[in-house]
């Protein structure tokens, strides 16, 4: 049997991380691990994490380092993860996240396939994230017209009524753009370095996106 894939998504806001890890969940059979949506559940639950995460979201900014590596190195020791591998989007965001994340694959014995950075413009971003719809139940993304739901307002994958985020109105936007620019751009240097970085024009269609990905991973 083939090895489970490791892979990690970077980009900024809004650039399809998250549709990109929904499309290649059903090719590599990987577990998506968003550590925004594992922050949203949080806040949902009503969690100290989700307290203390809430207020840096909605104004657009990271949560401290500490914080999102002892949740996402949590999560990465679960089961299913070392069986099926995992689809990273949106973690690390940050030098230090990556260097800890280094350290947890080293102890858990697997290794990074693939960084996929993808790249759109500003403008491409804010009209992305405008129109974006979220089911607040199993986290699918919609647009209301690159990627409309099968029945307006409903998911299709669960059929919950669908939501704007809270940290998508303009001020936000702005804010998430300068931190991705200022913290996250660094990460990539850090990958291209070490040969694994696979950039990707992400300004296509869903489809075109995908499939480049997987001709430059080759699964
Ligand atoms: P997170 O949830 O990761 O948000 P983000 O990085 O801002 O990215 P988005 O989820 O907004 O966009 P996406 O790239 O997934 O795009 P999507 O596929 O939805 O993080 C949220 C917050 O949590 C952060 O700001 C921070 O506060 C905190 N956080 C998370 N991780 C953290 C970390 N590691 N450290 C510290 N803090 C952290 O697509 C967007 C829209 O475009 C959709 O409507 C979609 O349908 C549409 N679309 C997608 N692809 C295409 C395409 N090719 N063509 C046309 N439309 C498209
Ligand atoms: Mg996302």
């Amino acid at each position: 049997m083939s090895q489970p894939t490791k892979l990690v998504l970077i980009g900024p806001p809004g650039v399809g991380k998250g549709t990109q890890a929904m499309l290649l969940e059903t090719r590599l059979h990987a577990v998506p691990l968003s550590s925004g949506a594992i922050f949203r559940s949080e806040i949902e639950q009503g969690t100290e994490l989700g307290l203390l995460a809430k207020d840096y979201i909605e104004k657009g900014q990271l949560v401290p380092d500490d914080v999102t590596i002892a949740m996402m190195s949590r999560r990465l020791r679960q089961d299913d993860v070392s069986q099926n591998g995992f689809i990273l989007d949106g973690f690390p965001r940050t030098v230090k996240q990556a260097e800890s994340l280094d350290t947890i694959l080293l102890e858990l014995g697997f290794p990074i396939d693939a960084v996929v950075q993808l790249i759109v413009e500003d403008e491409v971003v804010v009209e992305r994230l405008a129109g974006r719809l979220t089911c607040p139940k199993c986290g699918a993304t919609f647009h209301l017209k690159n990627c409309p739901p099968k029945v307006e307002g409903i998911c299709d994958r669960c059929g919950t009524e669908l939501m704007m985020r809270a940290d998508d109105h303009p001020d936000a936007i702005r804010r998430r753009l300068v931190e991705f620019r200022e913290k996250t751009a660094p990460v990539v240097g850090y990958y291209a370095s070490r040969g694994i970085l696979r950039p990707v024009d992400a300004d296509r269609s869903p489809e075109e996106v995908y499939s480049e990905i997987v001709r430059g991973i080759r699964v």
